[in-house]
């Protein structure tokens, strides 16, 4: 599908993208890429991350790749040293790293409550506050009176209740509050625009592949347009709330 967006919307803008390796994260990444941002993944698993970079690189897209766990304030802050020494500045944070699985609450362990919560919730906000000093205005690269942009990924599933996914429902729920709170007080003091993407399920994404196995087919028929929603709608949501990035 052809994107709606100038091809250079994002000319000179560099993101970090948590996440950004696989799933959504990675069409994300692509996306801001092909928009003419210069684009570091920030992940877990080397190869994926490889393999991501090298896509990257097939476009044209200046990317490189960070080894690394959000749970880990050190891996945080070495992503971002990273993507400044390599590209000089930071404009659009997208946090879309998140942990999964299927669970009845009473089968899930505390520690198995915790570690989707430290993840998603406390992850965001980890690379958030660790990243304010090169996204708020004045920073590096950045205008006296203009800020970057962040983007948190969150999701639909604590709208009402999902079956088997009371640590994801809770965390994501943490994730979109941060991202309210975030947007009042880095938006009033530092320009910084804050917003959230929350997508229902997404076809070929190992959200939908893992959690509602085989029932892809039965989810679209819920759906009231009979169809899923596709990687590349969420990714030009992202180009849109990006392109007003300085
Ligand atoms: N069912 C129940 N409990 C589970 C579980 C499952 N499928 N997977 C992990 N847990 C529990 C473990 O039992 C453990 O709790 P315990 O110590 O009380 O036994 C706790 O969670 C931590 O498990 P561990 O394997 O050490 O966690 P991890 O840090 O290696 O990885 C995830 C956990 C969630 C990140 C892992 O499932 C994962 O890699 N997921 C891929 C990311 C993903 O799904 N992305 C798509 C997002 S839509």
């Amino acid at each position: 599908m052809e994107s709606p967006f100038k091809p250079d919307v994002l000319k000179g803008k560099v993101a970090l993208l948590t996440g950004g390796g696989s799933g959504i994260g990675f069409e994300i990444s692509r996306q801001l890429g092909l928009h003419g941002a210069s684009v570091a993944v920030m992940g877990r698993r080397k190869p994926v991350l490889d393999s991501a970079v090298a896509a990257l690189h097939l476009h044209g897209i200046p990317a490189i790749g960070v080894e690394g766990d959000v749970r880990k304030r050190d891996d945080v802050v070495r992503a971002l040293e990273s993507t400044i020494k390599r590209f000089g500045r930071l404009d659009i944070l997208v946090n879309a790293a998140a942990g999964n699985f299927l669970v009845p609450a009473e089968d899930l362990s505390p520690n198995g409550f915790r570690t989707v919560i430290d993840i998603d919730s406390v992850g965001t906000f980890t690379v958030c506050h660790e990243a304010l000093k090169y996204l708020k205005k004045g920073g590096p690269g950045k205008e006296p009176s203009c800020g970057g942009t962040i983007i948190n990924i969150s999701a639909t599933l604590h709208y009402t209740a999902t079956w088997y996914q009371i640590h994801v429902s809770a965390a994501k729920a943490a994730v979109d509050s941060i991202t309210r709170s975030l947007a009042l007080e880095w938006g009033t003091d530092y320009d910084i625009r804050v917003n959230g993407i929350a997508p229902g399920p997404i076809g070929d994404t190992p959200g939908v592949s893992k959690l509602a196995p085989g029932d892809a087919l039965s989810s679209r028929e819920q759906m009231p347009l009979f169809k899923l929603g596709e990687k590349w709608d969420i990714a030009m949501a992202a180009v849109y709330l990006a392109s007003g990035a300085d």
